[in-house]
């Protein structure tokens, strides 16, 4: 039996030296090596054959056998691999004179650029961009903009509520000590809040900046419609601003953005933060206005909801409504991306789909 298990080992390693490429490698494995049939297994299995005292030393022999071509096979596979690539580069297979493939670095979000180009458009009539917080009071986000509690215009922003807890434990109020005090936070529903923060920072100064960022509402998720989207804010506060500055800033807008020639129609709308309100519209840009599916056959496209700072808002801003007026706007980003890129769908924006994303490299 010992003499088999020499034997076996004798000729694994002769054979095994034979073995001139992964094939011969691999069969040779089967050979000695594999858990069904192998060599190595079959001598394993003598050791039910032999008397109970007799076992544990012929284990012994046989383990060291194991190791011994294990390894051998091991240092045999490294020998083969290192041969295969030195006839490689010997047969100039690796040409080191290549250039290397240039590492795929991305480029900016679709979102991203169009809100730089609004930058753009909007720096060359004098805004500042300026940041206000996505996590807002209702009081801000409603109150403040002459929407107060209870008033139907705050079914038209339906959206996220968090409620704040303050730091006092909830069973302190029990203990006889502070009750937890509860702030109810709103993910914004649009840009306009800001307009507040800005006039409360600035006042008296005479205002023009721009407002962008995310808003946030319950929303149905549709074609044209996300739950999460950006907006871009216009405001402008100074003394004897007037509806035309804002017509002839949305017309600017629009022919920059768009293309020179765009025509700006304007059309009596309702917001409560601003009076009077309007929607400004643009004449088609695919079909110039004599109507197609894009503009639904009205030969015009909204692009923003705007009009003159409310009374009331310019005094919750700081302003003195007889004294000072001023203009707002707002508008998405991702529907004027839509149409200036001809994207029929929002939700290939966030989708995260790089066969959509590449295609503005
Ligand atoms: C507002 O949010 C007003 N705050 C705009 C405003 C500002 C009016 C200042 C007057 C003065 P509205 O809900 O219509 O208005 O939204 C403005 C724009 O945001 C829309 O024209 C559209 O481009 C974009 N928008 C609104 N909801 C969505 C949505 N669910 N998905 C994508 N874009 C949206």
């Amino acid at each position: 039996m010992y003499e088999n298990l020499e034997r076996l080992q004798a000729t694994a390693l002769a054979e095994l030296a034979q073995a001139q490429d992964a094939e011969a490698l691999e069969a040779w494995r089967i050979r000695y090596l594999s858990r069904k049939g192998g060599a190595l297994n079959e001598a394993v299995k003598q050791l039910a054959a032999l008397p109970r005292e007799e076992r544990p030393a012929y284990g012994q022999a046989v383990n060291e056998v194991k190791n011994a071509i294990e390894s051998a096979f091991a240092r045999r596979q490294e020998e083969l691999k290192a041969a295969a690539l030195e006839a490689e580069l010997a047969a100039g297979a690796l040409d080191v004179t290549l250039p290397g493939r240039p590492p795929s670095i991305g480029h900016l979000h679709l979102t991203t650029q169009s809100l730089r180009q609004l930058y753009a458009i909007f720096a060359e009539m004098g805004f500042q961009v300026y940041d206000a917080p996505d996590v807002e009071t209702d009081e801000y986000n409603f109150g403040l903009l002459n929407i107060p509690p209870y008033h139907p215009a705050r079914d038209m922003w339906d959206t996220f509520w968090v409620t704040q807890t303050g730091t006092a434990r909830p069973d302190a109020a029990a203990a006889g000590g502070p009750a937890p005090s509860a702030t109810t936070l709103v993910m914004r529903t649009h840009t306009s809040p800001g307009q507040i923060r800005v006039m409360r920072e600035r006042c008296p100064e005479p205002i023009r900046v721009i407002l962008p960022g995310k808003c946030y509402r319950y929303e149905q998720i549709t074609a044209r419609s996300e739950h999460q989207f950006y907006q871009m804010e216009g405001l402008a506060v100074g003394k004897g601003i007037r509806l035309t500055d804002l017509i002839g800033t949305l017309q600017q807008f629009a022919r920059r953005m768009y293309g020179p020639g765009r025509r700006l129609r304007v059309r009596g709308s309702y917001f409560p933060f601003t009076e009077p309100s309007i929607e400004a519209d643009m004449d088609c840009i695919l079909c110039g206005g004599k109507g197609c599916s894009v503009c639904k056959y009205t030969g015009w496209l909204e692009i923003a909801g705007a009009g003159m700072v409310h009374p009331v808002v310019l005094r919750n801003g700081g302003y003195d409504p007889d004294i000072y007026s001023g203009f707002a706007f707002g508008m998405g980003v991702e529907r004027p991306a839509m149409l200036k890129y001809k994207i029929n769908d929002i939700r290939y924006f966030y989708g995260n789909d790089l066969r959509f994303l590449e295609q503005f490299g």
